[in-house]
C-alpha cells in the first residue's frame, strides 16, 4: 500500500490548476443513463471514485470509453438495473443511479449503502421522494427496489436539504409526467451544474441554486455534452495549503462564488485573497488569527472543508471552535492531528482547537477523504517528517495531489509501504 511522505516547513509558491469536481462528475455520469444515445463529458478528474462509477455504468450495460479527460458513455443498451453491494459499499454515490434507472427503465435495484466513516448517511429522503412520484419501494435483503411504470410529478419536501437526494429526484422528475416541485432542495453548485446539464438534454428545470426547484417532465432526453465545473473542495484545500504555509499561490480554476464562506473565514484568519482572471491568489499571513466555523449546507461553510480548516486552526494564535452540523461523526482526523502535536478537545458536535506554535511530524493514518487532506495540510506546516498511511481514501477524490503540491515547492512524495 502506498503512503505519502512530507517534509514540511516550505512556504508554497506558484500556481496550481484545479481539476474537475468529483461530486459534479458523478451525478453527470449517471445522468447519461437518461438518454438513449452517446453522451460525452469532459474535464472529468482521474480518480478512484470515477473509475467506480465507470465500472457501475458498464455493469448496467453502458459502453464507456476514455479520451484524455473526456468520457463517452453509450447508454443505448441498458441490460441491468442493479447496483450491487460490492460497488455501493465502495462508493455511496452509486445510489444516484436509482433516479435515472427508475425514470428510463421503470425499475431499479440498488444496495443500501450502510454506515460510513463520517456518519449514518441514510437515503430515506431519496426514497420518500421517489414514493411521492408514484414509485413503489421495497426493501429486500439489503437492497432497495423501486418500481414505477410511469413516474408522475408531485410536490416533494425534503426534511433537510440533501445533495444526493436533490440530484436523484432531479434526474427522476426530468422524465416524469407533469410538474414536480422540490422544496427545501440543496443549493450546491453541483446541483446547479446537474440542472443545467439536464436542461441541455431537453429537460425543463427552473430554480436550481434556490430552495425551490420546479421540473416540468418531458418524454425523452437527448444525450449529454458538457464539461465538469472545477472542484471547489480541491480548490479550497489548495487555498488552505497556501495559507497554512505562509505561501503565495494562484489557485487556477477557483471560483469566487463557490467559495464565499471559506473566503470570508480565511480573511478573518488574516489571509489575503485576491481575485485574478483565472482564479484566486491566496497569500498566507505570518500569524494566523483564530476563527470559529460552523458547517452547514451551501452557501454555508462546507462540511467537506471542515477537516482542512481545523488543520489551519491548529496553527492559529488563539482558540477556535469548529462545529460540525451536517455529519455526526466527522472528527476522525482529530486523534491523528493530536498525534502531530495539535491541542484539540472534542465537546459534542464541536472541537475546541488551541493553536500551537509548532507541530511535530508523525506517522498518521488517513480515515476518510477530507481527513486525509487535513493531515497533508498539517504535514506541510510541520518542520519534521509526516508519513500518511491508507492514502487510498485520498485517491478517491484528489487528482495527483502530491504532484500538484510538489509543483508549488512542497517536499512531498508517494512511497510504497
Ligand atoms: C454529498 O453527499 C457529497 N457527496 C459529500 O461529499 C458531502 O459531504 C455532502 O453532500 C454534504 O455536502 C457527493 O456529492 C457524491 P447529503 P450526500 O445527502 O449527498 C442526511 C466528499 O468528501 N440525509 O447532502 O450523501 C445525511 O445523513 C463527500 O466528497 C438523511 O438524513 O450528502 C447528512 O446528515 C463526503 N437522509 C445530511 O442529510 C437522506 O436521505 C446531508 O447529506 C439523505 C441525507
Amino acid at each position: 500500500m502506498d503512503k505519502i511522505v512530507i517534509k514540511g516547513g516550505v512556504p508554497l509558491a506558484g500556481d496550481v490548476q484545479v481539476s474537475g469536481a468529483k461530486n459534479s462528475a458523478l451525478p453527470l455520469l449517471f445522468a447519461t443513463l437518461l438518454a438513449d444515445g452517446v453522451s460525452e463529458i469532459c474535464n472529468v478528474p482521474h480518480l478512484r471514485d470515477i473509475n467506480t462509477a465507470v465500472k457501475l455504468l458498464r455493469e448496467l450495460g453502458a459502453e464507456v470509453s476514455h479520451e484524455g479527460d473526456c468520457l463517452r458513455v453509450d447508454a443505448r443498451k441498458i441490460q441491468s438495473v442493479e447496483a450491487s453491494y460490492d460497488l455501493v459499499k465502495t462508493m455511496r454515490a452509486s445510489v444516484l443511479v436509482l433516479g435515472p434507472l427508475l425514470a428510463r427503465c421503470g425499475h431499479g435495484r440498488v444496495s443500501l449503502p450502510g454506515g460510513c466513516a463520517i456518519g449514518a448517511r441514510p437515503i430515506n429522503l431519496h426514497l420518500k421522494g421517489f414514493e411521492a412520484l408514484g414509485a413503489e419501494i421495497q426493501l429486500d435483503h439489503g437492497y432497495v427496489e423501486a418500481t414505477a411504470a410511469q413516474l408522475r410529478g408531485a410536490k416533494v419536501y425534503f426534511d433537510m436539504p440533501t445533495v444526493g437526494g436533490t440530484e436523484n429526484l432531479l434526474m427522476a422528475a426530468a422524465l416524469a409526467e407533469g410538474e414536480t416541485v422540490l422544496e427545501n432542495a440543496a443549493r450546491e453548485p453541483e446541483i446547479v451544474q446537474l440542472a443545467e446539464a439536464l436542461n441541455s438534454m431537453g429537460a425543463k428545470i427552473q430554480g436550481a441554486g434556490t430552495a425551490i426547484i420546479r421540473i416540468q417532465g418531458v418524454e425523452t432526453l437527448q444525450p449529454l455534452n458538457c464539461s465538469v465545473i472545477p472542484d471547489r473542495i480541491e480548490a479550497g484545500t489548495f487555498m488552505i495549503a497556501a495559507a497554512i504555509t505562509g505561501g503565495n499561490v494562484l489557485v487556477r480554476g477557483a471560483v469566487e462564488e463557490h467559495q464565499e464562506a471559506l473566503i470570508s473565514k480565511l480573511v478573518d484568519a488574516g489571509v489575503t485573497i485576491q481575485k485574478e482572471e483565472d482564479g484566486l491568489r491566496v497569500i498566507g499571513p505570518e500569524i494566523l488569527s483564530p476563527v470559529d466555523i460552523r458547517t452547514s449546507v451551501f452557501p454555508g461553510f462546507p462540511t467537506d472543508m471542515q477537516a482542512q480548516f481545523m488543520a489551519l486552526m491548529t496553527r492559529s494564535s488563539g482558540t477556535s471552535r469548529i462545529s460540525e452540523t451536517v455529519f455526526e461523526n466527522r472528527f476522525m482526523h482529530v486523534c491523528e492531528l493530536q498525534r502531530m502535536g495539535a491541542e484539540i478537545q472534542i465537546d459534542g458536535h464541536s472541537a475546541i482547537v488551541r493553536g500551537v506554535r509548532e507541530m511535530t511530524g508523525a506517522p498518521v493514518m488517513a480515515t476518510d477523504l477530507r481527513a486525509s487532506a487535513s493531515l497533508i495540510l498539517a504535514g506541510l506546516a510541520s518542520e519534521n517528517t509526516t508519513e500518511i498511511a491508507r492514502i487510498y481514501h485520498l485517491d478517491r477524490g484528489y487528482e495527483k495531489i502530491e504532484e500538484k503540491l510538489a509543483g508549488l515547492g512542497a517536499r512531498i512524495w508517494r512511497e510504497q509501504e
